[in-house]
Order: structure tokens, then sequence, then C-alpha cells
């Protein structure tokens, strides 16, 4: 990497340059920027991550997974890893904003048909990746972003952190169901069984898209808003409420599909193949709306078209959340403290506790 800095940018190699006062994203072991290719002016995104002696580098297990994973639909492309002795950078693809972001941006209230076709999108992700041997670990209204321009209507799939291969890829060997893990993902989306300290697998994915689902559609969910005094208390009580609470009620209100949905990805053995057929016919059945779900126009676009939104909110989440005060040598990369996985190509991120911190 070249340290010279010109104005607000780095020169990363010949080709690229990092726009350090353009922070679009703030992760739990990195941030995000936007950049440029030099000669083609092609805007990208550069994940950040600092290098510490005695860490397993996150971004390196992303970026092997996601080159493993390119060419699938929602998949971010990815234009190069340049290492330096200071910190790690990917080069890959500019997206919009995150689900999170657009949810709150439609005052945390959207359609069901929204729900149901977002749903059948972020569905087709995980199960592409399944079909590619690897889980997720992560799955989360943040990690799922949709492009940018005419692939707007695309929700695509990020932060392969935590990624990791679930079976072998000539054999087909399952990994095996180890128990007392460590948790690692975020708390809100994680499935029971990983706050039980099982081994993740398929499985896992599909609960917390059950979670992101029923959460979407109600705009909470029961243990979001938990309150304790340690981060240990926390995570205690949301296992508690977790447990506790019947699938019925959950999804009280909701059509009976969402249970069917959830229940259907509880009865999941470790190493069972889901049946996202199943799935995705459950999805469609709740549609209503006369419009395939592949078709359906999201309650965000409608408010893009609106010519009276407030320009600075459009702004913030399609100009993508450029912060003016960030410096490179500033910035907080908030590290992970990593160390490896017994199981091959896999991290540990941070404990709950940095994750939950993040959150608002
Ligand atoms: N390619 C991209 N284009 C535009 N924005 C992006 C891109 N990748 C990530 N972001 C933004 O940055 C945020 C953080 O990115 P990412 O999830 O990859 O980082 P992370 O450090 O792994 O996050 P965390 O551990 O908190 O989940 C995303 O939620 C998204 O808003
Ligand atoms: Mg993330």
């Amino acid at each position: 990497m070249n340290n010279n800095h010109i104005k607000n940018e780095i020169l990363l190699d010949k080709n690229y340059k990092l726009f350090v006062n353009k922070k679009i994203g703030n992760g739990g072991f990195g941030e995000i920027f936007k950049g440029e290719n030099i000669f083609t002016k092609q805007q990208i995104a550069i994940k950040c991550e600092k290098v510490k002696g005695d860490y397993n580098s996150l971004l390196q297990n992303e970026i092997n997974i996601l080159t493993y994973l390119q060419g699938g639909i929602g998949i971010p492309k990815i234009y190069q890893f340049i290492p330096s002795k200071k910190y790690n950078f990917m080069l890959l693809e500019l997206l919009g904003p995150n689900l999170d972001e657009l949810f709150r941006l439609c005052k945390k209230k959207f359609s069901l048909n929204t729900v149901l076709a977002l749903g059948l999108q972020m569905l087709n992700r995980i199960e592409f990746i399944h079909s590619r041997h690897i889980i997720h670990r992560d799955i989360k209204p943040e990690n799922f972003l949709i492009g940018k321009g005419k692939k707007m209507s695309t929700v695509y799939l990020c932060d392969f952190g935590l990624a990791k291969r679930f079976r072998d890829k000539r054999t087909g060997m399952h990994i095996p169901e180890n128990n007392g893990k460590k948790f690692i993902g975020t708390a809100t989306f994680a499935s029971l069984y990983t706050h039980l300290g099982t081994e993740q697998s398929r499985r896992d994915d599909l609960e917390s898209l059950a979670f992101i689902l029923i959460y979407f559609c109600k705009g909470s969910l029961p243990w979001k808003t938990i309150k304790a005094k340690s981060n240990s208390e926390k995570q205690a009580k949301i296992i508690a409420k977790k447990m506790n609470i019947s699938i019925n009620d959950l999804c009280m209100g909701l059509p009976k599909e969402f249970s069917i949905f959830l229940q259907t990805i509880r009865d999941l053995f470790f190493d069972q193949k889901p049946d996202y057929d199943y799935l995705r016919g459950l999805l469609n059945k709740m549609n209503s709306g006369g419009i395939p779900l592949n078709q359906v126009k999201f309650d965000f676009m409608k408010i893009f078209e609106k010519k009276n939104i407030d320009n600075k909110k459009k702004m913030l989440l399609l100009d993508n959340k450029e912060s003016k005060n960030d410096h490179i040598n500033n910035v907080n990369l908030s590290h992970k403290s990593t160390k490896s996985d017994t199981n091959n190509n896999s991290m540990n991120k941070d404990s709950i506790n940095k994750k939950e911190e993040k959150k608002k």
C-alpha cells in the first residue's frame, strides 16, 4: 500500500484508491469505505481490517469463501485482496443499503408481500451457499444488501467472515455435531441451538431467516428489547425467552404458514438437508397479492420513487452513509478477538458482546 495521502484519498495500489471520508459501513471487525478504480472510475466498496500479530484474519476467511461463491446470483463480486502491514483490504462490488436500514426507512413496517418477496430471495441465497457446502452463521438484516441501479431489486448476501464449510466437497461428509461451542453470530437472530452451544449447520441459517421474517412482519421480536446489567445476563435472558416462547405465540397474528415455516426448520436434524422447495412453497402460499413474489415491488422502492422523499435521508441511504469525519488512521477498527475454530476454514468472531453493543 502506498501510504501517501492525496487529500482524502489513499492509493491502495496502482489501480485503486480509497476515499477515507466516505465510510459506508461499520462492521463488528472492520469498516467499509467507498473507493474507485483510478482508470475506469468504477465505484467500489473496500472492506478494511487492521492486522494484529496473533490474530486470524476474518477478512482472509471471507475472501476465501467469497472467491469460492463467485458467480452466484446475489453474491457480491470481489475484485482484489490487498494485504499490507497495518491493514488488509478487500475490494468488492459496491452495493446499496442493507435491509436493516431499509426497514428503518419504512418505519419498521413492511407489507406482507414485501416480507415474502424479500424472504424468497434470502431463502434462495441461503440455498445457493448451502449447495456450495457453505453455511453463513451470521444471517441478519444488516448482512443482506440490495444492489445498485438496475440491480436494486436483487438482494445480496454479504459478510462471510464467520462462514464455514459444513461438508467436504468431494466426499460429502458433514462436519460432526459438536457441543459446547462458543457463541458466535448475533444474539437477536441466532437460532436456539446456536445459543445452546451446538455446532451450527444448515438449519441454523434458516432459523435465523425465520426470525428475520417474523421481525419484518411484527416490527420487533420478544427478545429484542431485553435489558440486562451484563452481556452474560442478557444472553441468558434471550436464551430463556427463545426457549420458553412457543412457536404459535411467536407467530401470533401472522398467517399460519409462518409457524409451519419455523416448526419445519426446528424439526430438522443437525445434518439434514432442508426442503427448500417446501419452504418456498409456504412463502408463495401466503402471497395473496396476485403478483408473483419475484415481481413484487418492495415497499422501499415506492418510497424512493416518491418525489417528496427527504433528500438528505435518500442521500444517506442510497449514496452510502458517507461519514465526513473519519480518517483511516483514526478509524476505530474494532476488532474481534479471534481464534481458530477446531473445524477447518473458520475463525471465531468476537463474543456476543461487541455485536450486541453495536446495535442501537
Ligand atoms: N459491498 C458493499 N457495498 C455497500 N455497503 C456495504 C458493502 N459491504 C458492506 N457494506 C455495509 O457495511 C456494513 C458492514 O459490512 P459487513 O457486514 O461486511 O462488516 P462486518 O464487520 O462483518 O459486520 P458485522 O460483523 O457487524 O456483521 C453492512 O451492513 C453494509 O451496510
Ligand atoms: Mg455484517
